[in-house]
């Protein structure tokens, strides 16, 4: 406990710790109590010194709760997008200090008391105009931090293929597994001509109960740097409508196969000092999914694995992240046997999980996917959100796997 809470305020200057905690206070407690509770006439919201009573008060806060909401975000994370946004909030409220008391008792009462209330918000923006630098802490490029090798699972396609570009792109050289030998020799070949960087084509099936530990065998002679385990697949339909052969297989490449891997990899990145081992875990473990059961599950083992080596491993150079993607435009749908429907883009996804890796355990892609996951998970009863997912899956089957 002790030492998460230093992890989390030694992100940022003390002065930005009670900006957040300030920020947070606003969030989870005044202004929902000021929304919800405080009667219409009693409520008023000052913007930019003038005051709005009543219904207009009560219909402006709303933007107050999102711009709180967002502070408390933006300072946990330290996102860059802060700068200049909390500076020019900041600056709102000190022209807002300024000008009411000049609007409330005017002369030149008003005026000394706006200029004093002016003072320390007008300080707080310039403090926060300055701090561009915090939000955009520079990190050693993933190349330095990790070593020289990646190795990609699942990189005939999708995600997988998104993850080999981007690492490549950073200069890694890549080791490429799939079933598809002829997809993987193709971005290998790719990856070389365009990026300069050496690579590996080992074409295993994961669904192999062996599969998992011929692939460590066959890179044990190379100091990986990163691992992502990202092979996975789903199967769409009723429970026990589902091929069992199937399911076992879902479980082998999911699961098992994740679990060997990083088990193979783990003590040479420790030994070393660095590394990064990253799961692709997905959006679907927030919940139970009927319709999708057995994947929903397998990617709820994969999450609490790596989120618990997060922890395991923390203070050893070695960074783990779960990537939990919502729908994604990749042959997934096509595979697990879904009704099509449209995603984000694998590039994105990626983006995403290279940003997040060494900052926290988890990152969910997309800020309303993650809101509708974890707001579920929290605050609903097991028995409705499971119904929830159920309405929305059933839309995804087709009817005669239902
Ligand atoms: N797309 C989404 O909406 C979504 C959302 C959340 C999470 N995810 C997760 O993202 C990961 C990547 O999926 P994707 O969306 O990129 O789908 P994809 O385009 O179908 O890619 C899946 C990859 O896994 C490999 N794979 C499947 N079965 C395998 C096996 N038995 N042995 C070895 N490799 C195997 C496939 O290669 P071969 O067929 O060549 O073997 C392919 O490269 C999966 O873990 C998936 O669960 C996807």
């Amino acid at each position: 406990m002790k030492r998460w809470l230093r992890d989390v305020l030694g992100r940022r200057p003390a002065w930005m710790n009670a900006l957040l905690a300030f920020c947070a206070y606003m969030t989870f407690v005044y202004v929902p109590w000021d929304f919800f509770v405080k009667p219409v006439a009693a409520d008023a919201e000052a913007w930019f010194g003038f005051l709005l009573h009543g219904w207009a008060a009560k219909a402006t806060e709303p933007i107050h709760w999102a711009i709180y909401a967002a502070g408390t975000y933006g300072f946990w994370r330290m996102r860059p997008w802060m700068w200049p946004w909390a500076s020019v909030y900041a600056a709102q409220i000190a022209i807002g200090m300024a000008v009411w008391p000049v609007l409330h008792f005017g002369g030149v009462r008003g005026a000394l008391a706006g200029a004093a209330a002016f003072a320390p918000f007008a300080a707080l923006t310039v403090a926060l105009w300055r701090a561009r630098d915090a939000f955009r802490a520079p990190r050693r490029p993933l190349r330095e931090r990790c070593g020289e090798w990646a190795l990609v699972t699942g990189a005939s396609s999708g995600i997988g293929a998104a993850f080999a570009r981007a690492l490549a792109a950073e200069g890694f050289s890549v080791v490429l597994s799939a079933r598809r030998a002829d997809r993987l020799e193709r971005l290998a070949a790719e990856l070389e001509r365009e990026r300069g960087v050496r690579t590996r084509v080992v074409p295993i099936d994961l669904a192999a109960p062996d599969g998992a530990a011929r692939l460590a065998d066959a890179v044990s002679d190379l100091e990986l740097g990163v691992l992502v385990n990202n092979a996975g697949f789903g199967h769409a339909g009723r429970f026990d409508a589902c091929s069992e052969e199937r399911l076992v297989q879902m479980v082998q490449v999911n699961c098992t196969a994740p679990l060997v891997l990083a088990h193979r990899v783990a003590p040479g990145m420790r030994a070393r000092g660095r590394g990064a081992l990253i799961f692709t875990g997905s959006l679907a473990a927030k919940q139970p999914m009927p319709l999708h059961a057995t994947y929903a599950a397998s990617k709820a083992f994969v999450g609490l694995l790596g989120e618990a080596l997060w922890a395991e491993l923390r203070g050893s150079g070695v960074d783990v992240l779960v990537v939990e993607p919502g729908t994604t435009d990749t042959e997934f749908q096509q595979v697990a046997g879904e009704v099509a429907h449209e995603g984000e883009t694998p590039e994105h996804v990626v983006a995403v999980a290279l940003e997040a890796l060494g900052r926290q355990p988890s990152v969910g892609i997309g800020w309303w996917r993650w809101l509708r996951g974890n707001l579920g998970m929290r605050l609903l009863p097991r028995s409705l959100l499971t119904l929830a997912a159920q309405r929305v899956t059933e839309r995804q089957t087709p009817a005669e796997l239902r």
